[in-house]
């Protein structure tokens, strides 16, 4: 296997929920939702993750980009020159050094344009309201200027040139349909200085015309920007079509690892994607 961009290193996390014991008594009981598990993801490659649902798999990934604390273990990510243990790292630290998120409900702003999701997705930016009207400096509003210039670049880099996208900069995000928002929560990760994009099932609830397109931005990610793609995937087609690596997660581990034809004949992965 090629080099690893991330080592993650005997990573447990539980939650604690209350219960009613045998007794009729409350009682807080500890589970384990991920338990002792290691994994590495080859740099410059797509790695699926697959699993039921309830498996852990956003869980690990809210891990890795520290919204949530392990238990124990470590997480290390190796960029270009270093080795930087990330385990105990806010998530915008983590997102500065180079790890960006599409979350499972795309969390993209319904209420700010598109050009505007594009404008907070940017490393400079991070989260700050993009366009503050006051105190606005000549320096400001060059910045702003060569991140809309980014943006358009971007769209028409992925989507050719006269796209709807830019075309429709100025219309509320809200007002596109679920896929066009899909493809928008994807694309403004290219605004963001990353070199690892973890994707939280980027082609749930698409339409199935939308989905070759989807396939066709996550591969161009690998490509054509050299990133590294970390994507959490129901749709075994898509695992198939696209992925280089694959890893099926059950009982808190990894419990199936290898390429996608063959991580799908391990007869546990058949019952859940296949029902057979
Ligand atoms: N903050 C929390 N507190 C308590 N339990 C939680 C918390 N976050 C997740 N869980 C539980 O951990 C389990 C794993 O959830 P997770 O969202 O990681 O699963 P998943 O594999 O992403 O599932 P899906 O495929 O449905 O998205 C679930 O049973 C969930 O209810
Ligand atoms: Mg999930």
């Amino acid at each position: 296997m090629s080099e690893s961009i991330l080592n993650i290193d005997s990573i447990t996390k539980s939650f604690v929920k209350n219960i009613v014991n045998v007794h009729g008594n409350n009682e807080d009981e500890r589970y384990f939702i991920i338990d002792d598990l290691d994994l590495l993801v080859p740099k410059g490659k797509i790695t699926a993750l697959i699993g039921g649902n309830g498996a852990g798999k956003t869980t690990l990934f809210n891990i890795i980009s520290g919204f949530v604390e392990s238990d124990s273990g470590t997480v290390l990510y190796n960029d270009k020159s270093n080795s930087i243990n990330i385990s105990k790292m806010k998530p915008e630290q983590i997102a500065r050094i180079g790890i960006g998120r599409m979350f499972q409900d795309n969390h993209i702003f319904q209420n700010l344009s598109v050009l505007e999701n594009m404008l907070i997705a940017d490393s400079n930016t991070f989260g700050e309201i993009p366009i503050n009207s006051f105190f606005r400096t000549k320096k400001n509003k060059e910045v702003e200027e060569n991140k809309i210039e980014k943006a358009k670049e971007i769209f028409e880099n992925i989507f050719g040139n006269n796209n709807s996208f830019w075309e429709r900069k100025n219309d509320k995000a809200k007002n596109l349909s679920y896929g066009q928002k899909r493809l928008l929560g994807l694309t403004r990760l290219l605004m963001g200085n990353y070199q690892l994009l973890l994707l939280d099932e980027p082609s749930a609830g698409v339409n199935a015309s939308i989905i070759p397109q989807i396939m066709e931005i996550i591969k161009s990610f690998v490509d054509d920007k050299d990133l590294t793609v970390f994507l959490i995937e129901h749709n075994m087609k898509v695992v198939l079509d696209i992925a280089d690596f694959c890893c099926f997660m059950s009982h808190g581990k990894i419990a199936a690892l290898g390429t996608p034809d063959d991580v799908i004949s391990n007869d546990e992965v058949r019952k859940i994607y296949m029902g057979a």
